[in-house]
Parts: structure tokens; sequence; C-alpha cells
């Protein structure tokens, strides 16, 4: 995955959340700093460039915007067509999320595989996630579905704790199970 311009906003970010990173906090106290640091950037307009806020018509696309030299965090915009979906996944890292423009919706799920019945997820939340609003978690128990259910292109800017231009994915396991009700 090429990374193929960095906007004056993007490399101003990087260098705050490089500052964020540096410190031996806990991993969910890092994204919650991140997060923070992550809000006052979704209120810029020239945030992203033109090629940076393109989806496609098969899958919600990922452009890679930042990657830090040491490989501690990436930067993606994430982009979602009307009606396109992630699977039911948890993450290699503690992640970030910051929406640019539209809403995402959220499904959060536990997953219950303690021996005694068939493994299976249980719906544990779901919202809905409006532009300059920022969420963040650390595994484990960061399963979880992301969608665009609205009739307009949806844009969300990530941060993980990894190289994700490296392993492709910011996803750890792929979860194929039923849903049960609590
Ligand atoms: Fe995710």
């Amino acid at each position: 995955m090429a990374i193929r311009t960095l906007t004056p906003a993007i490399a101003a970010l990087a260098a705050d959340v490089a500052t964020v990173v540096r410190s031996d906090a806990p991993a969910i106290e890092v994204s919650r700093q991140v997060a923070d640091t992550l809000t006052p950037f979704l209120a810029m307009p020239d945030l992203l460039d033109a090629d940076q806020t393109r989806g496609r018509a098969d899958c919600y696309t990922q452009h890679v915007l930042y990657v830090d030299p040491a490989s501690r965090f990436s930067i993606v915009s994430l982009v979602w067509m009307p009606g396109q979906r992630t699977v039911i996944h948890d993450h290699v890292s503690w992640c970030v999320v910051g929406v640019y423009q539209g809403v995402e919706q959220e499904t959060l799920y536990r997953l219950v595989d303690d021996g005694l019945e068939p493994a299976h997820l249980v719906r544990t939340g779901q919202s809905a996630n409006l532009a300059a609003m920022t969420s963040f978690f650390a595994p484990p128990g960061d399963i979880h579905e992301v969608c665009n259910a609205s009739d307009d292109t949806v844009i969300s800017v990530h941060v993980y704790g990894a190289d994700v231009s490296t392993l492709g994915t910011s996803i750890r396991r792929r979860y194929d199970l039923p849903v049960r009700t609590a």
C-alpha cells in the first residue's frame, strides 16, 4: 500500500499522535489521549485530499495516510459507500475512530466461548457515530462490526497502534459465529 500524499493537516496530526504514543501508559489510556488529539482535526475541511475520500463500489476502501517510521502507529481513512460494512472482527492493536463525514453505525459484541455451550456472540451495544465524534478501544473485548446504513458516503479517520500498511488490515480475527441475545 503506497502512501501517495501527506496533507499538512495529516502531518500535523501525525506529529501530535507521535507525542502521545511516546508515553508508557496502558494501551487504553494511549487510545483515549489519541482520541482527544484527533478530535479537532475532524473539523478541518482540508484534512484529506480528493484521493483519500474516494470509495469503491464493491467494498469499503482503506487509504493509508501515514505510518510512523518506528511502526508505533498508522493513520488511515476509510470510505464507506451506502450499505457497505465490515465483517464482525477484532483488532491487532488499540484503535481510535473519528467520523469525518456522515454517520457510521457500530455494533458491539461479546464472545461467549466457555465450553459449556457452542461458541457464539452476544450483541452488547449499538451506536450511531456522528461526524466529529471519536471512539477508542484496545484489545481484548474489542469485537465489533461497522457499517454505513445511510444513503450518503461516510468517511472516518482511524489511528491504529500498529503498522497497517504492512499488515494490510487492522483486523486480527474475523468472527463467523451465531449471534444470540443475552
Ligand atoms: Fe474495527
